[in-house]
């Protein structure tokens, strides 16, 4: 049957943002956060400690966390690439840590200029020196239906990245759909083949939405026991290393799918669609949600 509650992380702030081609001012981005967390997310991934010529639309990630208001219960976490990321977030008290890397080859490469092989160096002292420090981590992995350069991705590389970041300590994995080209029965055998290696409660699917598959795999994954999902509210989202990527799920639309099926996320769905509505007016373009148009259409 359906869980009776699911958690979900909103990464609006962070994926949501890197893709755009505006600069969201720094108080804005703020306020944002602050409507996120009254509006009862519990999770929020508020910003990026990569490099600023990388992603300078969230160069500000360390101002960005010296002004949020740190609502009690609310965890406000942040992608860290290296240590000098994490010397960062340190300095902006961050309350976890989201390591980063792909299961492909090349998106990895041109996603953090490294191979895989030398990808785990890097980031292993990172989750050490976060966990000594008290913070949990999580890892995501990245193309792990697809890749833009190479197509499909083998369900075995994808378990290895699995293994490798499990070995080093992560508390919990997101494994995303980068350029959003997975279909359901994908999920579903992604999902049965990692069964058998990490318990499911440590994993959430993180969806993007390009061929419209977000939901139905969103679907998919519940059924095959997933209870972590990451949205964006009003669906911005793309890796601006992977061409072709649009939108994560919107996390307005997964509201509306877990409130009619009764499973409890913790967050007030009108407070959720009036902070979209505030911030739309702020991001220079119409957010491409379905509940936001349904929403401008009242
Ligand atoms: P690099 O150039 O190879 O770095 O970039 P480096 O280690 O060779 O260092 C070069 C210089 O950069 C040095 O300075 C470092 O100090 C500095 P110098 O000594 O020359 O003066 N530097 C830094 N400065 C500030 N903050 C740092 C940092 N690191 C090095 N953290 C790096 C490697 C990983 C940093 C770069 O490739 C990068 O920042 N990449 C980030 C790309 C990115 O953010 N992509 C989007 C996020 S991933 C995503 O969206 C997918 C996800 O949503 C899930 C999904 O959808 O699949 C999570
Ligand atoms: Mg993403």
């Amino acid at each position: 049957g359906l869980p009776q509650s699911v958690v979900i992380t909103e990464v609006g702030p962070r994926d949501g943002l890197q893709n755009e081609s505006l600069f969201v001012a720094t108080d804005k981005k703020i306020e944002w956060i602050n409507r996120l967390s009254d509006a009862g997310f519990r999770h929020i991934e508020v910003s990026s400690f990569v490099h600023p010529k990388w992603i300078p639309q969230l160069a500000d990630a360390v101002e960005v966390f010296h002004g949020i208001k740190r609502a009690k219960g609310v965890v406000y976490s942040a992608l860290v690439p290296n240590e000098r990321g994490l010397e960062r977030a340190f300095e902006a008290r961050v309350d976890a840590v989201s390591i980063f890397m792909s299961a492909s080859e090349s998106h990895n490469q041109k996603n953090i200029n490294k191979s895989i092989r030398e990808t785990y160096p890097v980031l292993r002292p990172v989750v050490e020196s976060a966990k000594a420090a008290g913070l949990p981590v999580r890892g995501y992995v990245s193309t792990v239906f697809g890749c833009p350069y190479e197509g499909n991705v083998d369900v075995n590389q994808v378990l290895s990245v699995v293994d490798s970041l499990l070995d080093m300590g992560v508390d919990e994995l997101s494994l995303g759909d980068t350029i959003g080209v997975a279909v359901p029965t994908q999920v579903t055998e992604l999902i049965a083949r990692l069964s058998k290696e990490v318990p499911l409660s440590r994993i959430a699917l993180h969806f993007h939405d390009t061929y419209g598959m977000a939901m139905a795999n969103v679907w998919a994954g519940l059924l095959a026991g997933i209870e972590r999902f990451d949205g964006s509210l009003g669906g911005l989202g793309g890796c601006p290393y992977a061409p072709g990527a649009s939108g994560n799920v919107a996390t307005d639309d997964l509201l509306y799918l877990f409130q009619k099926l009764g499973v409890e996320t913790g967050v007030n769905r009108e407070q959720a669609l009036l902070a979209a509505a505030w911030f739309e007016q702020n991001v220079g373009r119409t957010l491409p949600s379905h509940a936001m148009s349904v929403l401008r259409g009242q």
